[in-house]
């Protein structure tokens, strides 16, 4: 059998100064993914989310088709929109999930994030995620290169780059997504685009300075802020100060 294909070389060495690198200028944001929290009180776990420091929610949104996980749907987001005032966005990780942007916005969510693996016409589907009232993103899965997104680029505010392959928490960080990081954050820059670029999956004090480095601006952390012994403003403050370290 043949051996392993050796992994990507790293991104080129980026010889320019962070002021000529505009997305070095970008926030960094603490996004919580809610898929370790206790489901059974959902509320109050997104208050002490709030509480923590966090920059919005993220609510993991599963379909057991295009990800072999289920896990709720809109009317769970509606219910926890009361206990908390930060943003929530909603990583829909479900197969053709057009009919979802308008009861998922109705339940409090200001971003929606669509999986270019997801949907026949991504163009469409983004601008009619903009129709229903919330800012759109487009998400790619670690074999997706970011030519499935360029065309879409002026639609969206963010791109999430997938550091695991879409479904459950818990999961090892993929590093060879760093060259694919930075390329999207030059195609990015270079473009004088407005885009973020999130990452989620394996993110933690061991792997956000690798994310950050290659140029994700906001990171989505599950695990790595459960396990923090010292709780959940710990964490997120840890998370915070390690990728501002990076600049
Ligand atoms: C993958 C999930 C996870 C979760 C965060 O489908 O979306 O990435 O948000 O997981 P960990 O625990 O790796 O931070």
């Amino acid at each position: 059998m043949a051996p392993p294909p050796p992994p990507p070389p790293p991104p080129p060495p980026d010889d320019r100064t962070t002021a000529e690198r505009p997305g070095t200028d970008r926030p960094f944001e603490i996004v919580p993914s809610v898929l370790p929290a206790d489901f059974a009180t959902l509320g109050a776990e997104c208050a002490a989310l709030e509480a923590a420091g966090v920059d919005r929610i993220q609510f993991d949104i599963m379909d057991g088709r295009f990800v072999p996980n289920l896990t709720f749907g809109p009317d769970v987001v509606a219910a926890v929109r009361p206990h908390c005032s930060v943003r929530f966005e909603a990583h829909l990780m479900v197969h053709e999930p057009d009919w979802m942007f308008e009861p998922f916005v109705a339940a409090g969510c200001d971003l929606l994030i669509v999986h270019a693996e997801s949907v026949l016409h991504l163009h469409r589907a983004l601008g009619k995620v903009r129709e229903a009232g919330a800012a759109a993103a487009v998400a790619i899965c670690p074999a997706t290169p970011i030519s499935a997104v360029t065309h879409v680029l002026d639609l969206v505010d963010m791109v999430l780059v997938m550091t695991v392959n879409p479904g459950f928490g818990g999961q090892d960080y993929i590093a060879t997504m760093e060259p694919k990081i930075a390329e999207l954050r030059r195609h990015v820059d270079d473009h004088g685009l407005d885009v973020d670029i999130e990452v989620d999956g394996g993110i933690s004090s061991a792997t956000v300075a690798g994310a950050a480095s290659a140029g994700a601006n906001v990171l989505v952390a599950g695990s790595a802020l459960y396990r923090d012994s010292e709780g959940l403003a710990h964490a997120v403050s840890e998370l915070r100060s390690l990728a501002e370290q990076t600049r």
